[in-house]
């Protein structure tokens, strides 16, 4: 499964970041965050709530744009070692420079740097979607999407949504969203995983992003399974993450390949790897435990993933190259 060429759509930067190098990087700052990690050293929570918190306190050691470059070169090693060519990332000027325009640029050239040189020596291409936090509040997803709309560009291609979905509604983020749109920037949302068809009926209403983080709880009410398949929105699905996280009991309970026989058009990632014990390589094969998928499914997943990246056409023709094996 690692030598299929993959294309991940959805992977939070600092969820993707090893516990062995937040710890490195806590030990630097002489700061004291072992109460995050297990006796045998995984980050520990117990539940999506304190999940977030934990993710919060993982973040807090990483200072500066150095820090995130450091970051950025230890994920996409992880990634490049399941296989993956291409890879779309969120991230959050909220912990890169509290939201200031010049802070955030500089952070950005370092998290774009480390992207370059992994391109050169990994041969996995980067490409990053900033994202509000929705238990920050909407107003400072205003200034979130203010940054984004500085940057917004070739390497930066699009505006997401992630955090507490059961706090504020999609309504209240429409200015931050039409602001990022206006800049340019393609459209993605987490909805579907905390709340159900409502809040994505209310996500599609209110923000009309291309593509859903999570987007699963969809199978609740299979009207909107079918509007979805109409529409042609995009499903950026987690597997193991929603396992992980105790929305399905099992892979072979999760959605996914319900979703995708009723014409949804499903793609597969990993959200914060390390924190649900996942890589790409290990979403597949558990996918192909589960529902018996081969490598024809596995090359469809990636070419459908390839199809609704943000990224511009002769980045696409490029990977398409990859994938063609
Ligand atoms: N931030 C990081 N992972 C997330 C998830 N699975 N849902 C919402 N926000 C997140
Ligand atoms: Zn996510």
């Amino acid at each position: 499964m690692k030598e299929l060429p993959k294309v991940e759509l959805h992977l939070h930067l600092e969820g993707a970041a090893p516990p062995a190098f937040v710890r490195g990087m806590a030990a630097e700052k002489k700061e004291d965050i072992s109460g995050i990690f297990d006796a045998r050293g995984a980050y520990s929570y117990k539940d999506f709530w304190h999940f977030l918190k934990v993710y919060e306190t993982a973040t807090s050691v990483l200072r500066s744009p150095e820090d995130y470059r450091r970051l950025t070169l230890a994920v996409l090693e992880e990634s490049a070692a399941s296989g993956v060519v291409y890879s779309e990332c969120f991230l959050s000027p909220d912990f890169c420079g509290g939201r200031d325009v010049a802070a955030w640029r500089d952070y950005l050239a370092a998290i774009r740097d480390a992207a370059d040189q992994a391109e050169r020596t990994l041969g996995i291409t980067l490409r990053g979607i900033v994202t509000c936090i929705r238990h920050f509040g909407p107003d400072k997803a205003r200034e979130t999407a203010l940054c984004a709309a500085e940057t917004a560009g070739d390497w930066l291609v699009g505006f997401g949504i992630a955090g507490d979905e059961k706090t504020a509604e999609p309504k209240d983020f429409v200015w931050a969203f039409d602001c990022a749109r206006e800049a340019g920037l393609r459209i993605t949302a987490h909805a579907g995983e905390w709340r159900g068809p409502q809040g994505i009926r209310d996500t599609l209403a209110a923000l009309a992003p291309e593509r859903l983080g999570h987007g699963v709880r969809a199978i609740e009410d299979l009207a909107l399974v079918d509007e979805l398949a109409e529409r042609g929105t995009v499903l950026e699905v987690c597997p193991g993450s929603n396992v992980a996280l105790g929305l399905y009991p099992s892979f072979r309970a999760h959605p996914i390949a319900e979703l995708d026989r009723r014409g949804v058009k499903v793609t597969v990632s990993t959200d914060d790897p390390p924190f649900f014990h996942t890589t790409m390589a290990r979403e597949y094969e558990a996918l192909h435990r589960a529902f018996d998928w081969d490598e024809g499914q596995f090359d469809k997943i990636a070419k459908a993933s390839l199809d609704a990246a943000f990224c511009d056409a002769d980045t696409k023709a490029r990977i398409a190259k990859l994938l063609e094996r």
